[in-house]
């Protein structure tokens, strides 16, 4: 566990936080329904919008209803959330699945459609993959979300390279007769992260992205039941934004993406209708001002227990019922 370095933001008494949105703000914790909450913001403020709205699956927050009357409820903030992108800017939706009476609805291929209508443009279908989670007993066991990124226009900010990660092979060279033979043919400062964001453990072997997901043992867990890895928010925030854009959250939970984007000196908002996460939201952020945010560094890998642990070992009654 690694506490966050206080964000430069923070260091010159520049601070200032509000409940509502104020250009003039650095944070803001909007307590209330999102639809009302963004009817009061200003047109095409936000340079990235990235969230992860409720799936209607019965968590504690949501009341479940069925899929069509889900979609039709959350159009209209689907039409704030656009009016308030800046036309330089970026949406991450994340979603994982609907399910009922075990069928399996992808939510990102429901909401593909809704954006396209509004106006936004796809660049990247996310698959974001995780090791744990329930086990299925009538299908496979589902181990991915996916995050649609989007864009308002066809000029957007993206900074590569501030999200670059390790290339396999960095000794390659190119082969082919010509000026560049024999030199490198990869970039220094890395190869592009791709689409598919999977195993950190891994990273050297398999070049892929490994974002845990946010479960018990996880130093980021509060008392929120699906909340961002700040991690994976990061990646986002580095590479679609620059400094002092705004960032929203029109789902915001305990504040993860919003820690996300305060950290790299973005400005951050938040909606939210439970008070309680706003609650929580409000101390997390006290806790990365004063450098004690229990945080997973970005790219560390989640502990893997060793081949002597317990719960490594094939349990001896397994072992026995084979022998017999
Ligand atoms: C999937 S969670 C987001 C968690 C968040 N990413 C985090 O890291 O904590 C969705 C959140 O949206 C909130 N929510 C659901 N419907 C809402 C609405 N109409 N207005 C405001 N907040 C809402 C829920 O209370 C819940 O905290």
């Amino acid at each position: 566990m690694r506490a966050i370095h206080q964000p430069a933001l923070f260091q010159e008494d520049r601070k200032i936080i509000a409940e509502s949105f104020s250009a003039d703000a650095e944070i803001v914790f909007a307590c209330g329904t999102t639809l009302d909450i963004l009817k009061t913001c200003p047109d095409s403020f936000a340079k990235l919008i990235i969230t992860s709205p409720p799936y209607n699956i019965g968590k504690e927050y949501e009341t479940q209803t069925n899929l069509d009357n889900y979609l039709s409820e959350i159009e209209p903030v689907l039409q704030q959330i656009v009016r308030v992108l800046s036309i330089n800017g970026s949406l991450c939706w994340q979603v994982g699945n609907y399910v009922e009476k075990s069928e399996v609805f992808p939510l990102d291929v429901y909401f593909y459609p809704l954006f396209k209508k509004l106006g936004l443009k796809l660049r990247n279908r996310i698959i974001w993959t995780f090791e744990h989670g329930l086990h299925c007993s009538v299908r496979f066991s589902g181990r991915y979300e996916t995050l649609l990124w989007f864009t308002k226009s066809d000029d957007y900010v993206f900074n590569l390279d501030s999200v670059r990660v390790p290339s396999k092979y960095p000794g390659k060279t190119h082969f082919k007769p010509g000026p560049k033979y024999g030199q490198p043919s990869g970039n220094p400062l890395g190869k592009n992260p791709s689409d598919v964001w999977k195993l950190m453990l891994h990273e050297w072997e398999t070049g892929l992205w490994n974002i845990p997901n946010v479960k018990a043992n996880h130093p980021e867990k509060t008392l929120h039941p699906c909340q961002f890895p700040i991690e994976l928010v990061e990646r986002c925030v580095l590479a679609l934004t620059d400094k002092n854009d705004w960032i929203l959250d029109p789902f915001s939970g305990v504040g993860s993406a919003m820690l996300a984007a305060v950290r790299h000196d973005r400005r951050a908002m938040g909606c939210e209708r439970e008070k309680k996460y706003i609650e929580e939201a409000k101390k997390r952020m006290n806790l990365l001002f004063s450098g004690e945010l229990p945080y997973r560094p970005l790219g560390k890998p989640v502990r893997q227990p060793t081949e002597r642990e317990k719960v490594s070992k094939i349990p001896d009654i397994w072992l026995m019922e084979k022998i017999q």
